[in-house]
């Protein structure tokens, strides 16, 4: 049987990714695709994510609209990340795909209600729609198989501020309330958190791309490249592979003026991955909070590793993985799906 997935996005370059590499692995059956507001405007980001399965032929699933804004503060985007649509430099053709009638609170407690125990939920945007499930049905984590989490930063700087992970810095009431509902979670079931420590160590450089374009029979086959003329665009053949170069170029662009080399950090296909195989990462277990009254440090995550809080462990953190098994994944995994979707002619 498939493993069902309820994805949470915000749909942005990185969740673009992890979007297609669910989609290109036969395991996975994602049911339902919630929307939230972060990386770009929710309605863009529901736009993406119909956009991209339009591009990758696939099925009917299920794409809601999430909460146009976190719980308690105005809503931050940053296209200057993930460029103006959320997608980067890509031209995704729009999508005459229907958006569910459905909230993506609703969604999500509906379809948790309905296969208990059977679905993983995997976040890798703000945690809003999930704060107001929980609200709606406090039970949600039991009626999980589990969680995995995209956010936040423990023993590691901030990517927003010197001490705030993206989408927990984007809203965190919502992501406070998330972990203090797990805290009542059974060991198994307590979410496995993917924060800054480990998703900077997975760096995708442009022979990743070259490859993935060579194991999807795209041509020509390009390597993307920092000197590049500003305007430069894929040319390749392979459609999947072409919006997929320009809007990983955007990334790598921003990585660079960011001083991080010409390179871009796969948080959010990493924790695909984790969602599908939780093998691929050690963990350890920890207590997690979230400040909010901080005047410097709101919304900085704490882990307490040794339980000096006196309170259960709420998360399962990963402290370790091997990027190049994981790259060596996507590639095949994208590229196979592709290949097939667009042969060759
Ligand atoms: C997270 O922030 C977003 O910009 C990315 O999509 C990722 O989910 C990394 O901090
Ligand atoms: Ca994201």
């Amino acid at each position: 049987m498939r493993q069902k997935i309820i994805m949470d996005v915000d749909t942005g370059v990185d969740d673009s990714l992890a979007l297609l590499y669910l989609l290109a692995s036969p395991e996975a059956e994602i049911i339902g695709i919630a929307s939230t507001a972060g990386n770009v405007p929710a309605a863009q980001v529901a736009a993406n994510n119909l956009a991209w399965l339009d591009v990758c032929g696939a099925a009917d699933i299920e794409v809601a609209l999430g909460a146009t804004e976190p719980l308690a503060i105005p809503l931050r985007t940053t296209e200057d990340t993930h460029g103006p649509q959320g997608v980067g430099y890509a031209e995704l053709p729009e999508s005459a795909r229907a958006l569910s009638p459905r909230s993506a609170v609703e969604m999500w407690v509906e379809l948790v209600r309905a296969h208990p125990g059977e679905i993983v939920g995997l976040c890798t945007g703000p945690l809003t729609n999930l704060a107001l499930a929980l609200r709606l049905e406090p039970r949600l984590p039991q009626l999980l198989r589990r969680l995995v989490i995209m956010g936040g930063a423990f023993n590691h700087p901030g990517n927003t501020t010197p001490t705030n992970e993206w989408n927990v810095h984007v809203d965190p009431e919502a992501a406070k309330e998330v972990f203090d509902a797990f805290s009542a979670a059974p060991a198994d079931r307590r979410p496995l958190v993917c924060a800054l420590d480990i998703t900077e160590t997975i760096e995708m450089t442009p022979k990743h791309l070259t490859l993935l374009a060579e194991r999807a029979g795209s041509f020509p086959v390009e390597t993307v490249s920092p000197l590049d003329p500003p305007h430069a665009r894929s040319a390749a053949s392979n459609p999947i592979v072409r919006h997929v170069t320009d809007a990983v170029r955007f990334y790598f662009d921003f990585h660079q003026q960011c001083g991080a080399g010409y390179l871009a950090h796969m948080h959010d296909p990493f924790a695909a991955a984790v969602a599908l195989d939780a093998g691929l990462a050690v963990t350890r277990p920890a207590t997690v909070d979230v400040e909010l009254a901080g005047t410097i440090t709101r919304a900085t995550t704490v882990a307490d590793w040794e339980g000096m809080w006196g309170r259960e462990p709420n998360a399962d953190i990963v402290i370790g993985t091997d990027p190049e098994i994981f790259f060596e994944r996507l590639i095949a995994r994208i590229g196979d799906f592709a290949r097939e979707r667009y042969p060759a002619q």
